[in-house]
């Protein structure tokens, strides 16, 4: 099960009105077509690598469920911007936050890593070989944005979460989930960078290590498979809509969450949705929405998660929640961001400051 959850986003936001000085775009056309008003970035000055922003969210874990670090047996990274090919983020995260007994590697699925991680991590939980790990998913998508693609740049954005997953003889936890590949390359990839397609002089020039998108092609297929992957779930759990407590969908475009949450019939008050202010973090957009929705959960919420993303890869899976998630959200800074209560600029500003 679930015992806990970390996040971290980076300092500076990007808004739609400098975004249209980079782009020819405008607030008006963001809004209306994907639904972003701010994104995080991490600037160079702040600090580089997906490994900064998982290293914050680890550390605020920890924190919160005061952890030994050594008590930790694994670290799974869902992550498409790894600081390098090798050797594995995890392992250099090992290192750094002092997990000296913990195996670790990344899994690669682009935006339905977080997915596959927390499956597989919950796998390593069910067969007994580990009792207490640690699952994050989170992305450095700024390194791989093209900003002179206004197709692609108001979309995505960085930020990084976790969770710590731990043994429970009770039925809460992962129950559930379904996975598919279709293989597809043609809509959705980066053209250079990897063995088949060397980085080279020519390759840079031409903006080859950045992200490819025909994004209408992929709107359509995120939305049936992600309501498939969806339906499938809830029915092989017998769960009607009004059964699921929260929907957690892919962050990628509010018109696609919405039109998920229409067809399995869940109404949008129980779909979780922060792409306003976080923007499309590919493996980190589900674990920021359980990080931001932490002080609502309830022990016994039956939570649908769903992504899809380039391969084309996708899923849904079905958890129980299992704890009362306003008595651990208050042991950390995220404490202070409550709906309506405070602007979430003030949110940001003392978490800055913590
Ligand atoms: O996370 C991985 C999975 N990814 C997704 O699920 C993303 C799925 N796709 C989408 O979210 C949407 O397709 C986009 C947000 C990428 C694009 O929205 P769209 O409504 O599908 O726009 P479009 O690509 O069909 O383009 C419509 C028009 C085009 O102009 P013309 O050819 O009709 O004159 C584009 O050039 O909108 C234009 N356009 C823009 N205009 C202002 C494209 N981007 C922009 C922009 N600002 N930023």
């Amino acid at each position: 099960m679930i015992t806990g959850v970390g996040g971290y986003v980076p300092d500076y936001i990007l808004d739609n009105e400098e975004m249209s000085r980079i782009v020819d775009t405008s607030d008006e056309w963001i809004m209306e077509r994907i639904g972003v008003k701010t994104r995080h970035i991490l600037k160079p000055e702040q600090g580089t690598g997906v490994s900064y922003l998982f290293t914050r969210a680890i550390r605020q874990l920890l924190d919160k469920t005061q952890v030994d670090p050594a008590s930790i047996e694994c670290l799974v990274c869902a992550t498409t911007t790894p600081d390098y090919h090798f050797p594995s983020t995890a392992s250099i995260l090992i290192g750094r936050l002092g997990l000296t007994n913990a195996y670790g590697f990344d899994m690669e699925s682009a935006c339905a890593g977080f997915l596959l991680a927390l499956e597989t991590g919950a796998n390593f939980i069910r067969s007994g070989r580990y009792k207490r790990i640690i699952v994050c998913g989170g992305e450095h998508m700024s390194s791989m944005t093209n900003y002179q693609d206004r197709n692609t740049c108001p979309i995505f954005a960085d930020g990084a979460a976790c969770v710590m997953l731990e043994a429970t003889t009770e039925e809460v936890g992962l129950l559930d989930g379904v996975y598919h590949v279709e293989a597809d390359f043609e809509h959705l990839h980066m053209k250079a960078g990897g063995s088949a397609r060397m980085p080279s002089h020519e390759t840079v020039d031409n903006r080859e290590h950045f992200v490819y998108q025909e994004g209408r092609a992929v709107f359509k297929h995120a939305v049936t498979k992600m309501s498939d992957a969806v339906e499938t779930v809830m029915k092989r759990n017998g769960l009607t809509g009004n059964d699921v407590t929260w929907l957690v969908p892919h962050q990628a475009n509010i018109r696609i969450e919405s039109a998920v949450a229409r067809r399995v019939e869940i109404s949008e008050d129980h779909v979780m949705i922060n792409i306003d202010h976080m923007g499309n973090t590919s493996s980190g957009t589900l674990p920021l929405c359980l990080w931001e929705y932490e002080p609502k959960l309830k022990k016994g919420d039956k939570i649908v998660f769903t992504a899809f993303g380039a391969g084309f890869a996708w899923g849904a899976s079905y958890l129980v929640w299992g704890y009362d998630g306003a008595k651990e959200a208050a042991k950390s800074p995220a404490q202070f961001y409550k709906e309506g209560e405070i602007s979430r600029e003030e949110w940001y500003r003392i978490r800055k400051s913590e």
